[in-house]
């Protein structure tokens, strides 16, 4: 079982969800609602305090499950305002298979948030849920989210098509894997580019 406790990056808290997150999410997530209901199936455009708890309640009992780990991204210097999520969930426990996804609040974007918010969980992923492989599942034109994906060592290995609705539209995705001995090639980097604490 997963520890359910913060993890810490350079600037960052990574923080398992709780009942009192619901206003922090909901505020963010209406103030991103335009970057995110493009790409992400969840973030309709009347994305309220209703959604917000559906998905707290369910983190919380998937994190109890060990079926999936939610983090709100917070800075260290402001606990208090909800910057984003990154998640990590099993895709197969016998392969030994994950999946990472992630939200950054827009007024925070082209900072570095993402990628150090990811790179903080791929070590969740790799070192404590001892993951072999992690994929990406990133819409076709998210180029924001592909930079993230090659930043980090990921490889992008092909097209899934009509993978996802978002907005009534199906839409095409690119498959971006990390293999652990990928991952653990990378990982001065990322603690040289300051994403992860240094070893
Ligand atoms: C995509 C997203 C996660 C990027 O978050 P971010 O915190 O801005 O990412 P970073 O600051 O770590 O940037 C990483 C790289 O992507 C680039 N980048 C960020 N947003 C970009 C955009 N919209 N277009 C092109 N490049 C972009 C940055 O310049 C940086 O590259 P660089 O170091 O070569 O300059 C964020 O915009 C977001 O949450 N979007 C909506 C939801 C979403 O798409 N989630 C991911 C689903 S797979």
């Amino acid at each position: 079982m997963l520890a359910s406790a913060s993890r810490f990056s350079p600037r960052l808290e990574l923080r398992p969800f709780r009942r009192r997150d619901l206003d922090g999410l909901v505020e963010a997530a209406a103030d991103s609602i335009a970057d995110l209901n493009k790409w992400l199936p969840w973030a309709h455009a009347a994305y309220g305090r209703r959604d917000a708890l559906i998905f707290l309640r369910d983190s919380v009992s998937a994190w109890g499950e060990g079926r999936a780990f939610d983090f709100a991204v917070r800075y260290l210097e402001n606990p208090g305002y909800h910057v984003g999520n990154v998640s990590v969930w099993f895709v197969s426990r016998q392969s030994r298979v994950g999946e990472v996804g992630y939200w950054i609040r827009s007024s925070e974007t082209r900072k570095g948030v993402a990628t150090e918010a990811a790179a903080r969980i791929l070590e969740v992923a790799f070192e404590e849920l001892d993951l072999h492989r992690v994929v990406l599942r990133i819409a076709v034109g998210n180029h924001g989210s592909e930079r993230v994906a090659e930043k980090l060592g990921f490889t992008r290995e092909g097209l899934l098509r009509e993978e996802l609705q978002v907005n009534g539209e199906w839409m095409d995705h690119s498959v971006w894997g990390l293999l652990e001995k990928e991952y653990r090639a990378m990982k001065t980097q990322y603690a040289n580019a300051g994403w992860v604490m240094p070893a």
